[in-house]
């Protein structure tokens, strides 16, 4: 580890920086030899344009050849929820907890691809996630006791990663567990384990051999994910990208790594991610004096990474059949104060999923795919309390603004289909503000891709700023809907249901819940709010057939 090279550990790491709440250790070992950071190529993306539209036609064919990584093993310190973030509502309309969330968009696009392609295909798209002994047990538990949330026993894998030992001072001391004195404390190693776990695990051939193309890698708690996946697994599809790494708009200096091409003083380059507090000094060093600055455009030149990878199957493995999967490793000690001599918690050696790139050859075709923050990405990471002292306009990041931003990504969604959705209202909830639009939600099988949503809205709908609407069925028609109020709607796949006249009832209201207020569970208490239903048209059609819902 870095603190090793300070005369046997005895002085606090060098390049020590300050960033929010958190202290990194900069690690600017690999970026010696390299003396550029230049833009990367890669596509940008504009939703709903017929570019898009194509992409997610193309990547919802590619499907049926993906398998799905989810890396769920981190502690979620941040958070501090006492149970696991999988295991969180994404929103509470639905009351859609992130793993159901997942899996049920992994059915869809299953399905869909399937249907896309005339019916040829694999029959289960594979789904693998990684945890550790923080989270394997709950990971199961939540799995069985709701049958799998549907997808098949036996298409789901979960690979464990194995923890590592905590150090608690500079001098790199092991730190005892605080449950049992005999113990070394242990913490997961970070998400770069994922590589060298499923290379082991001999998973990534039998994929080849079943046919496979593409591995897509994702986080525990980003609700809005799937809108950007068929859209992104298509240009991975179209430019045959070896690596594509989702990202969206950075603003500059914002707490989210920048994807850099990094060009060594030989003339090798590599497309890679940079965090975010090393981007600035490596800019500065390498000739550009104002470091980590927006150009023209209001953003950072840098898209910021949000670490959903989608890797091509067949160059992964022969990379891996190279490294075994052994990603650079790192430790990143948050310190108590700014004389960073004691530790907030004991740390680790750790290492990251997006380093995997760095041992790639110069030839290994890597891009990016760039796409509106609001609708690619809203993760779920801090408590109420950090959340509140944000600066203002930097995102939250907290349970609060992940459910904001679902309602606010499918307002928008609606709106660029033809919809007529009331503008939000500011609300403050836990000390944080934020835009407040109809409560929206769907299941991932009523609307996958722009296109289908398009189609099944082009009936006319309009919503009003209190209103919750919440489509659960496959075959559901909007036809000249006016929505003031709640409206829940059901329906087994093989009824056709047609929603229209007007909807009017005293709906749901959004109540303020403290985050100190012990009355509520967590789940509520850190986003603070819950549903108070007053009244509401809600119907399941669990016959098949056509019927029309029209109060
Ligand atoms: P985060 O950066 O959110 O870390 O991880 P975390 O450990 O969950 O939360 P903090 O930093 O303690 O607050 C990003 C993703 O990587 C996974 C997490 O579960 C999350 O999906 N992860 C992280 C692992 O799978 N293993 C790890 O060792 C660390």
């Amino acid at each position: 580890m870095k603190g090793e090279e300070d005369k046997g550990g005895r002085q606090p790491p060098k390049f020590l920086l300050q960033n929010g709440h958190r202290f990194y250790q900069l690690d600017l070992s690999f970026l010696k030899s390299y003396r550029l950071g230049t833009v990367p190529t890669g596509e940008v993306l504009t939703f709903g344009d017929d570019n898009f539209i194509n992409l997610e036609e193309t990547g919802v064919k590619e499907a049926q050849k993906a398998a799905f990584v989810l890396v769920a093993g981190g502690l979620g310190e941040r958070l501090g929820y006492n149970g696991i973030k999988v295991a969180l509502p994404a929103e509470t309309t639905t009351e859609t907890c992130f793993l159901q969330h997942y899996i049920e968009y992994i059915l869809a696009l299953q399905e869909a691809s399937c249907r896309l392609t005339g019916g040829e295909c694999q029959k289960e798209i594979p789904f693998v996630i990684m945890t550790s002994d923080d989270t394997h047990a709950r990971t199961l538990e939540l799995l069985e006791s709701n049958s799998y949330f549907g997808m098949k026993p036996a298409q789901v894998k979960l690979l464990k990663q194995e923890k590592v030992a905590c150090l608690d001072d500079n001098d790199a001391r092991l730190a005892v567990d605080p449950h049992n004195k005999y113990r070394i404390q242990t913490k997961p190693h970070g998400h770069g384990d994922v590589h060298s776990l499923l290379y082991s695990s001999g998973l990534l051939k039998i994929w080849r051999d079943n046919g496979l193309r593409w591995v897509l890698f994702f986080q525990d708690t980003n609700g809005l994910l799937f809108k950007a996946i068929p859209a992104s697994l298509g240009v991975s599809a179209i430019k045959q990208y070896h690596v594509n790494s989702l990202a969206v708009p950075r603003k500059a200096k914002e707490a989210i790594g920048g994807i850099t091409r990094l060009t060594h003083a030989d003339g090798r380059s590599m497309v890679i991610n940079v965090e975010y507090n090393q981007l600035d000094p490596l800019l500065k060093a390498t000739g550009f004096p104002d470091g980590d600055v927006n150009c023209e455009t209001g953003y950072s030149p840098f898209p910021g990474n949000i670490n959903q990878l989608i890797l091509e199957l067949g160059p992964y493995i022969e990379e891996l059949t190279k490294t075994r999967g052994a990603i650079k490793e790192f430790v990143n000690p948050k310190y108590k104060d700014a004389s960073k001599t004691s530790f907030k918690s004991s740390t680790r050696l750790e290492c990251m999923m997006q380093d995997y790139p760095k041992t790639l050859s110069p030839t290994a075709r890597v891009g990016f795919t760039v796409m509106d923050t609001w609708l690619a990405y809203a993760p779920v990471k801090n408590n109420p309390e950090d959340a509140a002292k944000v600066p203002k306009g930097n995102p939250y990041h907290s349970a609060t603004s992940g459910e904001m931003s679902i309602y606010r990504a499918n307002s928008l969604i609606l709106r660029k289909a033809g919809a007529q959705v009331d503008d939000p209202v500011q609300e403050v909830f836990n000390g944080q503000e934020l835009e407040v639009w109809p409560c929206i939600a769907w299941k991932p099988k009523w609307g996958l891709t722009f296109s289908e949503i398009k189609r099944k809205v082009s009936g006319g709908c309009s919503i009003s700023q209190k209103s919750t609407l919440a489509i659960k069925g496959r075959n559901i028609i909007i036809e000249d809907l006016l929505l003031d109020g709640a409206l829940i709607i059901d329906s087994t796949d093989a009824a056709e249901v047609r929603v229209g006249g007007s909807v009017h009832n005293k709906g749901w209201i959004l109540e303020k819940v403290d985050y100190k207020d012990t009355s509520f569970p967590e789940e509520i208490r850190i986003r603070g709010f819950r549903f108070n239903k007053i009244e509401q048209v809600e119907e399941n059609y669990s016959e098949a057939g056509k019927f029309v819902l029209k109060p």
